[in-house]
């Protein structure tokens, strides 16, 4: 708690009152969509909570700022192409500590590192001709590749939590990258919210899941992807997703000629920590392959099957749009007041629909 104390201290000195400057513009998705008195109250809850001055439109100064936030242990959200991420100095374990305190997550979950470009992969994994080949054609890009740690550097055991392996991956979006850039160093960032609650695509997303627990919040727009990257262990020979994610199953199969293998959860198989955990669930009763919305149902649809439906994640059927939209779009179902319980369209299970249905599968579950 001391050390947190004075991190803040600390890093408040960077961050001088008064220059932030919030644009409601930019926050929030681009496709909007009228919902009801429930929803606008959300949206003016959001206003007010901005009063703490936390984000900051992401600008090449705001940007030198957060680094100078990152360099002395602070905590800094910023957008990457998936969702928003909180992080921290890879090298600084109380920093490190910082991320699991603010996101309340168990210690036994490791964080993914973030480099800016994929020389630097080398400086924290064992790599290997499949590792490098698929750093060259994905990063930057939404692919998080777990691999061996290259060696047993005690700073990294937190991040790593203690395991032998490190995942890493180099995001796609230009603020994430000058940031770990600028900063020197890698950055560890999980999902920007509080453990096990939705991952954010929205700079306001953020403050409203971490509220005072953040430095400061970079804004750079909603997420373009919306689901998170996808997970591929690189340990074994046989390549691995252990979660489902912007990168689809099909791409890498195409680019590495060979089957892969999706993960089913089995404890004795490889898969990621987090993945085992409860998971976001709408505080609504949730239900999903539906077809049409019962009584008191919000139906959240998917396709041009649906002209009527008040919420579409893609009037076309792009899995990409609907991908993108997933996550604000159950925010939003979840707060709406008119309805009690939220039915979801079935979406196919190709492609991004495979990390969509996981998402969905496990929002029901809960
Ligand atoms: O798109 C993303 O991946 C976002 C952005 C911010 O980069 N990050 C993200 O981090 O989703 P997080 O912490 O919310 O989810 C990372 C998942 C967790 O389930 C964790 O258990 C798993 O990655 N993971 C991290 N290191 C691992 C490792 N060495 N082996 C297996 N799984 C690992
Ligand atoms: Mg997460």
């Amino acid at each position: 708690m001391l050390e947190v104390n004075s991190r803040l201290r600390c890093t408040r000195a960077y961050i001088k009152e008064g220059i932030c400057l919030y644009d409601c513009t930019l926050a929030r998705p681009q496709k909007r969509f009228s919902l009801d008195k429930a929803s606008h109250r959300a949206n003016l809850r959001h206003e007010r909570t901005n009063t703490m001055g936390k984000i900051f439109i992401a600008d090449d100064e705001r940007i030198g700022r957060a680094s100078a936030v990152i360099k002395v242990g602070g905590l800094v959200a910023f957008p990457t192409e998936t969702v928003y991420g909180l992080g921290a100095n890879v090298y600084n374990p109380h920093a490190v500590a910082g991320i699991f305190k603010a996101k309340g997550r168990p210690t036994f979950n490791p964080l993914i590192s973030h480099i800016w470009h994929k020389d630097q992969l080398p400086d924290l994994a064992k790599t290997d001709s499949r590792a490098s080949f698929l750093a060259e054609k994905f990063w930057p890009g939404p692919l998080t590749m777990v691999l061996p740690r290259k060696e047993q550097n005690p700073s990294l055991d937190l991040v790593c939590a203690g395991l032998p392996n490190i995942s890493i991956r180099c995001p796609n979006h230009p603020v994430a990258l000058k940031l770990i850039k600028l900063s020197n160093c890698p950055i560890a960032a999980p999902s920007a919210n509080r453990s096990q609650s939705i991952s954010p695509t929205t700079a306001l997303a953020v403050l409203e899941s971490l509220e005072d627990n953040v430095d400061m919040i970079l804004d750079g727009g909603p997420c373009a992807v919306g689901v998170e990257s996808t997970i591929v262990d690189l340990t074994t020979p046989k390549t691995t997703i252990l979660r489902a994610g912007g990168l689809t199953k099909e791409e890498l199969e195409e680019a590495l000629n060979e089957p892969i293998y999706l993960s089913d959860g089995n404890p004795n198989r490889p898969t990621s920590p987090g993945q085992m955990l409860k998971h976001y669930a709408p505080s609504k009763k949730f239900r999903i392959n539906a077809l049409s919305a019962e009584k008191d149902e919000l139906f959240i649809a998917f396709g041009p099957d649906f002209p009527d439906a008040k919420m579409n994640l893609s009037k076309t059927g792009d899995l990409r749009e609907a991908a993108a939209n997933l996550f604000a779009y159950m925010r939003q179902a979840d707060e709406t007041m008119e309805y009690e319980r939220i039915a979801m369209a079935p979406i196919p299970e190709t492609g991004l629909g495979l990390a969509i249905n996981d998402r969905i599968r496990r929002a029901a579950r809960n």
